[in-house]
C-alpha cells in the first residue's frame, strides 16, 4: 500500500522536522514539540487548539460495571460516539460527506478531544468516582492529568514536569506505520463505515495483549528476572529459546529505537518527581548486557519503545490494564491521519485479502440429528460477573 503518513516518511513531518533546526533528528523534533503540534504534523489541519470542548455523555460510562476493563469501556465509548453524531455517518447521510474538508476536520478534532476525556471518565470508574470535566486553560497532557486528579477542584494544577512527560510520551506513540490497529482501522474504513466505527475497531485491535500488551510483558519480564545476579542466567535462556525477551527488537528499525533513548530519559526524570523504581536498575543492566553480546548484537535487537515505557507508567501510578489505553489516547492521531489519507487515495478499495482455501474440497451435508451436539452451552440469559460484583452483590443494606 502507498502510504504518507509514518514517522519514517511524511514528508511534512520532514519538512517540518527541518525548519525546527538543523539536521533536526527525531528526538529533538520529539523534545521540542508539543503532542498538539505534533497531531498538526500528522493530520496538519489545526488552527488552534480548542480540542477539548467536545464533552462525552458520561452517563454511558456510569452505566457500565465499575471494573470494566478501561479498554473495553473506550472501544464502547468511540463506537457509541457513532450513534451519537449520525450528522458524521455515511451510512445514514451517504458516501459523499466526509468529501467536505470541514465534515472530516469536525470528526477529527472531535475524536482528539473526547479520547482523553473518556479514558480519564474509565480511570476514574474503576476507582468509583464520577467523570470530571476538562479544563479549558490547560494543554492536552495536563488536561488528561488534570481530569484523573483534580477530584473536581477547578484550582487544581497538575504537576508542570510530569504533564510534559506525558506529553512527550504521547508524541512517542502518536503514529508508527501499519501497526495491527492502525491497519484495522484502515481496513474498517475501506468500507466507508462512520470514522468512529473504525476507530472503535482500531481500539478493538490494541485491546489484543500481543499489541496493546507489549510494555506489560516487559514489566513482567523484569519482575520475574527481578535481580541484576539474575541476568546472566536469563540471557542464557533467552539464547536457548527458554526465556522469553520481551521490549527488544523492531520489525522497523534494524538500529536502536529512536523512540527508546526518549524513553530512558524521561524515565529518570519520572524518577526524580515520584521516587525510584528498583526495577530500572534490572532493565538498564539487561540492556548493556543485551547490548554487549555477541548474540543480540548480529540479530540487532536493541530495546524498543515498550521496553521503559511500562516502568514510567507503573512509577506514575496507572494499573497495568490502563496502559494499553495511555497508548490509544495519542494513537488516534496516527490512526485519524491515516483515515484522512485513505478518504483521498484514489486507490482505496474495500479492502479484501486473498484466501488460499486449503479445506476439504467436496463435504456432504449432515443433518442436524446426526450431529453430535456440544455439552459445553452457555445458558441463555445469565452473565457471569466479576468477582468483585459478587463482592458487591453479597453485601445488603438500605
Ligand atoms: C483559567 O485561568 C484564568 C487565569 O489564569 C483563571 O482566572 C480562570 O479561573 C481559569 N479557568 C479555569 C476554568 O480554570
Ligand atoms: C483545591 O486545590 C487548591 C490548590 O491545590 C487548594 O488550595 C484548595 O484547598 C483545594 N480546594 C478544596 C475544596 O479541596
Ligand atoms: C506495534 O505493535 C506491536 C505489536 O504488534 C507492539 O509491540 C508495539 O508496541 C507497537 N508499536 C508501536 C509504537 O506502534
Ligand atoms: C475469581 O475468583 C475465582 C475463585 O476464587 C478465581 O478462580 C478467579 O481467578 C478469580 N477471577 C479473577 C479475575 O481474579
Amino acid at each position: 500500500m502507498n502510504c504518507n503518513v509514518s514517522i519514517q516518511c511524511l514528508p511534512l513531518y520532514k519538512r517540518r522536522a527541518q525548519s525546527v533546526g538543523r539536521n533536526t533528528q527525531f528526538h529533538q523534533i520529539v523534545l521540542r514539540s508539543r503532542f498538539v503540534i505534533y497531531i498538526m504534523l500528522l493530520t496538519y489541519i489545526f488552527p488552534d487548539v480548542m480540542l477539548l470542548r467536545y464533552i462525552f455523555p458520561d452517563d454511558i460510562i456510569q452505566s457500565m460495571p465499575h471494573d470494566a476493563h478501561p479498554m473495553g469501556v473506550l472501544v464502547s465509548a468511540m463506537s457509541t460516539l457513532s450513534i451519537f453524531h449520525p450528522d458524521a455517518n455515511p451510512a445514514l447521510r451517504g458516501q459523499d460527506i466526509y468529501n467536505s474538508k470541514q465534515v472530516r476536520d469536525k470528526q477529527i478534532v472531535r475524536i482528539l478531544g473526547k479520547a482523553p476525556v473518556i479514558a480519564a471518565a474509565a480511570y476514574l470508574r474503576m476507582a468509583g468516582r464520577p467523570p470530571v470535566l476538562p479544563s479549558n486553560n490547560l494543554s492536552y497532557a495536563e488536561n488528561f492529568l488534570y481530569m484523573l486528579d483534580s477530584l473536581g477542584n477547578r484550582s487544581y494544577k497538575p504537576n508542570p514536569r510530569l504533564a510534559r512527560v506525558v506529553d512527550i510520551l504521547f508524541i512517542l506513540h502518536a503514529e508508527h506505520e501499519m501497526n495491527c490497529s492502525t491497519a484495522a482501522a484502515r481496513h474498517l474504513a475501506s468500507s466507508g463505515v462512520d470514522v468512529y466505527t473504525a476507530i472503535a475497531g482500531a481500539v478493538g485491535a490494541l485491546y489484543g495483549p500481543l499489541h496493546g500488551g507489549a510494555n506489560e510483558a516487559v514489566l513482567r519480564m523484569l519482575s520475574e528476572i527481578a535481580s541484576i545476579d539474575n541476568i546472566p542466567e536469563f540471557i542464557e535462556g533467552v539464547k536457548n529459546r527458554k526465556r522469553k525477551m520481551s521490549g527488544f527488537g523492531h520489525r522497523v528499525y534494524k538500529n536502536y529505537d529512536p523512540r527508546a533513548k526518549v524513553i530512558k530519559k524521561l524515565a529518570e526524570e519520572v524518577f526524580s518527581i515520584v521516587g525510584r523504581d528498583p526495577l530500572i536498575e534490572v532493565a538498564v543492566a539487561l540492556e548493556k548486557a543485551a547490548l554487549s553480546d555477541e548474540y543480540f548484537v548480529e540479530r540487532k535487537l536493541y530495546p524498543n519503545v515498550d521496553f521503559y515505557s511500562g516502568l514510567i507508567y507503573r512509577a506514575i501510578g496507572f494499573p497495568t490494564e490502563f496502559f494499553p489505553v495511555l497508548f490509544a489516547i495519542p494513537r488516534m492521531a496516527g490512526y485519524l491521519a491515516h483515515w484522512r489519507e485513505s478518504l483521498d487515495d484514489p486507490d482505496t478499495k474495500i479492502m479484501r485479502p486473498a484466501q488460499v482455501y486449503t479445506g476439504v474440497w467436496l463435504r456432504h451435508y449432515m443433518s442436524l440429528q446426526d450431529r453430535s451436539p456440544s455439552t459445553e452451552t452457555d445458558k441463555f440469559g445469565q452473565v457471569s460477573v466479576s468477582n468483585a460484583t459478587r463482592r458487591r452483590l453479597a453485601g445488603s443494606g438500605d
